[in-house]
């Protein structure tokens, strides 16, 4: 690998880029060029001036090579066992009540609170794996450990797959070229397969179809939902799944839900729906910007959830006849 040309090692490996970047080597312009005969192409006076120390970068691009795709192959769970939220301040600045937040993988925990209590704030500080320098001062760990600063910042951050609140598509793209690009920047082996199954999923998830050349920016406000949903569901395989509201666009978040939330994944989950707040083992209840409880969910919770789900898909029914212009009857509330 080290023969070839730093073009062919991005085209192989576009993750390379990141080592080229944390190195803060800029190599466009020497594409054509081998990485050691980039390096060979620095005066004395640059490798001073910019520390750049040859041996250790050409041995080091092997070994970075090897671990992403190491990293990149293996299962997530092997990577990611435990995500810990350290406490901080609600917005009066009241420190919060807890010690020590610990998620494993394979659980679901959902964020319950009322509008404008901090639920996105939350998943944000978790996103960014907030280090006390986030408007609520908390602090994650990851496996118990700061993590890393390539997971913080690194442009595609492999760790945090997040499916946000709010999303306005501005780019002039199709929903092909959109899923196109994501599938290139991860790496995906066969891309056209891929993208097929996605569109498939989204539109199982949203009502009117639309197509691989659909412009995204006219996708409805659930059509998008739904492509991102089962984009981040079919190509990421990041271990933490952080999700803001699905019930909000109109799209079956049961279904949705289940398309997310693999195998050893950590997800968590802010929601104002009952339904989707008691399939969780454990809720954070958010006030005021701080972590004011935590709650396993109850075994009668658990029962009552089985009620739940039957009026829901009472609810879920009408909604149905309702959108396809039918009228509804008593028979249906039966
Ligand atoms: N601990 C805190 N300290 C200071 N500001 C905070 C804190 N927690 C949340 N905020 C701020 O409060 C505002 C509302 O929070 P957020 O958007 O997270 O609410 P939400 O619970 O997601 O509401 P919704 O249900 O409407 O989505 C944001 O501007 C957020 O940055
Ligand atoms: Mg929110």
């Amino acid at each position: 690998m080290m023969d070839w040309s730093i073009q062919r090692l991005l085209k192989e490996s576009p993750f390379v880029s990141d080592y080229f970047e944390q190195n803060k080597l800029d190599v466009s312009g020497y594409e054509s060029m081998t990485f050691s005969q980039f390096l060979d192409h620095f005066s004395i006076q640059e490798l001073e001036d910019q520390a750049i120390d040859k041996e250790r970068l050409l041995a080091d691009l092997p070994v970075f090579l090897r671990q992403m795709q190491e990293f990149l192959g293996m299962s997530p769970s092997a990577l990611v066992h435990s995500l810990t939220i350290l406490p901080g301040h609600d917005k009066s600045g009241k420190p919060e009540g807890f010690e020590r937040l610990t998620v494993n993988t394979s659980q679901i925990i959902s964020i319950v609170g009322p509008t404008g209590s901090g639920k996105s704030r939350l998943l944000a500080d978790i996103e960014w794996a907030a280090q006390a320098d986030t408007p609520t001062g908390r602090s994650i760990l990851i496996n118990e450990e700061v993590p890393d600063n390539k997971w913080r910042f690194s442009s595609n951050n492999k760790l945090v797959a997040q499916l946000s609140q709010n999303m306005n598509f501005v780019m002039d793209l199709t929903v092909q070229d959109f899923l196109q690009l994501h599938a290139q920047s991860r790496l995906c082996e066969d891309p056209d397969t891929v993208i097929a199954r996605i569109i498939e999923e989204a539109n199982r998830l949203a009502g009117e179809q639309f197509q691989m050349d659909t412009p995204v920016t006219s996708l409805s406000g659930g059509q998008s939902r739904a492509l991102m949903i089962a984009d981040t569901a079919i190509l990421s395989a990041s271990p933490i799944v952080l999700i803001d509201e699905i019930e909000n666009a109109g799209i079956d978040r049961k279904k949705a839900l289940k398309l997310l939330v693999a195998e050893d994944k950590i997800v968590l989950m802010a929601t104002h729906d009952p339904l989707l707040a008691l399939i969780a083992d454990q809720r954070i209840v958010i006030q005021n910007g701080g972590i004011h409880k935590v709650i396993s969910t109850s075994e009668e919770e658990k029962q009552l959830l089985e009620e739940l789900e039957k009026m829901d898909s009472v609810i879920q029914g009408a909604r149905q006849k309702l959108r396809n212009g039918n009228f509804l009857s008593t028979a249906d509330l039966a």
